[in-house]
C-alpha cells in the first residue's frame, strides 16, 4: 500500500513574511492523518521554512540541486548541503529546469546521484509537451526521460517520479484523470523494466492545475499516489483542500 504524498512546489515565490502567514495557516489546525505531505520552497528560503516546519508532521525538500557533491561550480547548491540542512526531497528534472536551463535526460541522472548518495529523496520530473502529445509521441517521451534519468541508478528505493505534462503546468489545463492514469501505468510498467526500482513500491505523483476542485478524482486513480501541486500550493486554504481530497 502506497501511502500517498502531496508536495508542494512553491518555485520562485515567496518571501519571508508571506511564508510565515502561508505556513501559519498550513500548519493550523489538525495534521491529516494518512497523508505524507512536503513543501519545496527557494534554497533562500529553507532554513526559515525547516525552523517552521520542525515541530510538525510536514517535511521540506529543495526544487533542485547541483549533479556534484562540492567543487568550483559557482551558483550551485550541492545535495549533501541540502541533507545537512534538514532537507528530504529533492525536486530534479522539473520541465523548468529543462526549459530554461536546457536541462538534459544525463544531467538529471546525474543529479539523481548524487541526491541518493547524499541521503535526498529525489522527486524525478517527467512530461511531453502538447505537440508531443498531438502526435502521438506522449508514452515514448515520457519512457525516454524516465530510463535517461535512472538508469544505472544503483538503488532507487527512496524514489518518487511526479509526471507533469508541460501544457498543464500553469496553465488551468489539467489531464482527465483517465489520461493521467493512462501515463502512471506506462510509468509503472517502465519502472519495472530499470534495475534498481522497485514498480509497485515507487509513489507517482500528478503534477499540473492541481486543485482542489480536481484533486479527489486525480487520486481515485489507482496509480496516482499523490500530486506536485504548484499554484494552489501557495494559498493555504487551496492546498489543504488538495490535502484532504488525498485523505478522503
Ligand atoms: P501548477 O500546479 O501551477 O500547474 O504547477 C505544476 C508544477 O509545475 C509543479 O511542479
Amino acid at each position: 500500500m502506497r501511502q500517498l504524498l502531496v508536495v508542494g512546489n512553491w518555485k520562485m515565490n515567496g518571501s519571508r513574511a508571506s511564508i510565515n502567514s502561508l505556513l501559519d495557516g498550513l500548519l493550523s489546525g489538525p495534521a491529516v492523518a494518512g497523508t505524507e505531505v512536503a513543501v519545496c520552497p527557494t534554497y533562500v528560503h529553507l532554513p526559515q521554512v525547516l525552523a517552521l516546519c520542525a515541530a510538525s508532521a510536514m517535511t521540506v525538500g529543495a526544487q533542485d540541486c547541483s549533479h556534484m557533491q562540492s567543487g568550483a561550480y559557482t551558483g550551485e547548491v550541492a545535495p549533501g548541503m541540502l541533507a545537512e540542512l534538514g532537507c528530504r526531497w529533492v525536486i530534479l528534472g522539473h520541465s523548468e529546469r529543462r526549459q530554461y536551463h536546457g536541462e538534459s535526460d544525463a544531467l538529471v541522472a546525474a543529479k539523481v546521484a548524487v541526491a541518493i548518495e547524499a541521503g535526498l529523496q529525489p522527486i524525478v520530473c517527467v512530461g511531453e509537451t502538447r505537440e508531443q502529445r498531438e502526435a502521438g509521441e506522449a508514452q515514448r517521451v515520457v519512457s525516454a526521460q524516465l530510463k535517461g534519468a535512472l538508469q544505472g541508478q544503483a538503488s532507487l528505493n527512496a524514489l518518487v517520479v511526479a509526471y507533469e505534462p508541460v501544457w498543464a503546468i500553469g496553465t488551468g489545463l489539467t489531464a482527465t484523470p483517465e489520461q493521467a492514469q493512462e501515463m502512471h501505468e506506462c510509468i509503472r510498467a517502465c519502472l519495472e523494466s530499470i534495475d534498481g526500482a522497485d514498480a509497485q513500491a515507487t509513489r507517482l505523483l500528478y503534477g499540473g492545475s492541481v486543485k482542489a476542485d480536481n484533486a479527489a478524482q486525480l487520486f481515485a486513480q489507482p496509480d496516482i499516489d499523490g500530486a506536485l501541486v504548484g499554484g494552489a500550493a501557495l494559498q493555504a486554504a487551496d492546498f489543504k483542500a488538495i490535502i484532504a481530497a488525498a485523505a478522503a
